[in-house]
């Protein structure tokens, strides 16, 4: 049988460069790999953990299955689908929150960082995320998820949750492994972190224009003068080349740095260019896709058959395992 790989990315509005590098990438890498069977979803369940606008959700969703299949996501080739239409994913995580404590949850990182972000919002479904986010992969028994660095403590979850299973009730669940991606760090614009959704300023969106892209660069604050240690808005100038341009233009530019002859306008110029010709033709195929309504609702309704069918099975299994069935 071939080794399935799932990973999915929120709804929180377009596909920006973090995801691409961080996650997409690795989604179309292991796409081609015929020794893998690849699922992809859009997460929309764990969109609506924290606060979000219920108008714009469901255009939302439908954005980041065009901005996937714009990306080089293949029907042919993967399983792509909506999570909230496979609802078997909410039903395993129940059974899930059998085995977790309450402490393991409120002491995971990602819970702390969002109880600050949204500290009238600490719900029940923030607490569960990990839980979701468990049952997305294990009910594809997916042992290989491509996910960016940030998502580590959620994998750990998943594979504390499969060993539990696996001891108290027989099942042959797999402890799931974060694929790593070359760009699975792409830091901020802002020269603090790494680039967010949630953070304003942070982020370039694949359907940026030439002219946004310029300018949200040139707002990358440097030095004044090169040479030296590198401050954080160089080093995410450097980091986002090193994505984007051939290694012997980067070191060009890196030389001229430590030789402190370097004009940051120069290197700013160099940047945005080579991000978007990076995303140019993701952007075509994208402006392509948008005018085809009824091939993205096809992609959408095949892609949940295909994936409630494997989730029916373990669904299936885990409650005759757990003598509910
Ligand atoms: N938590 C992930 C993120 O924010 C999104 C996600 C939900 C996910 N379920 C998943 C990623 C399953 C991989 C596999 O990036």
């Amino acid at each position: 049988m071939k080794k399935r790989v799932l990973s999915g990315i929120r709804a929180t509005g377009r596909l920006h460069l973090g995801n691409y590098f961080g996650a997409v990438k690795g989604m179309l890498e292991l796409q081609e790999k015929t020794e893998y069977e690849t699922l992809y979803m859009v997460v929309d369940l764990h969109t609506i953990t924290t606060p979000y606008d219920k108008g714009m959700l469901k255009q939302s969703v439908r954005d980041v299955i065009i901005d996937y299949l714009a990306c080089g996501l293949d029907p042919a080739k993967s399983t792509i689908f909506i999570q909230s239409m496979v609802p078997e994913h909410t039903e395993l995580a129940f059974y899930f929150s059998s085995v977790v404590s309450i402490a393991r949850m409120q002491h995971l990182p990602t819970f702390k960082d969002k109880v600050k972000q949204y500290p009238h919002h600490t719900t029940m479904a923030l607490l569960n995320y990990p839980i979701l986010m468990a049952a997305d992969i294990l009910i594809y028994k997916a042992g290989i998820v491509p996910v960016g660095v940030d998502q580590e403590p959620h994998i750990e979850v998943a594979r504390e949750v499969a060993r539990k299973m696996n001891s108290e009730y027989g099942t042959d669940f797999p402890e799931p492994q974060r694929f790593v991606t070359r760009g699975e760090y792409v830091p901020s614009l802002t020269g603090m972190g790494k680039m967010s959704k949630s953070v304003e300023g942070s982020y370039i969106n694949l359907t940026d224009s030439d002219e946004e892209i310029e300018k949200k660069v040139r707002s990358i604050p440097t030095a004044t003068a090169a040479g030296g240690e590198m401050n954080e808005g160089v080093k995410s100038l450097f980091a986002l080349f090193k994505l984007t341009a051939p290694e012997s233009e980067v070191a060009r530019f890196e030389k001229e740095f430590h030789a402190g002859t370097l004009q940051f306008m120069n290197l700013k110029k160099a940047v945005s260019t080579a991000i978007y010709k990076e995303l140019q033709p993701f952007q075509e195929k994208r402006r392509e896709l948008a005018k085809n309504g009824k091939y993205i609702d096809k992609v959408i309704t095949d892609g949940a058959e295909k994936a409630q069918k494997i989730a029916q099975m373990t669904i299936k299994e885990v409650k005759e395992k757990m003598g509910l069935a």
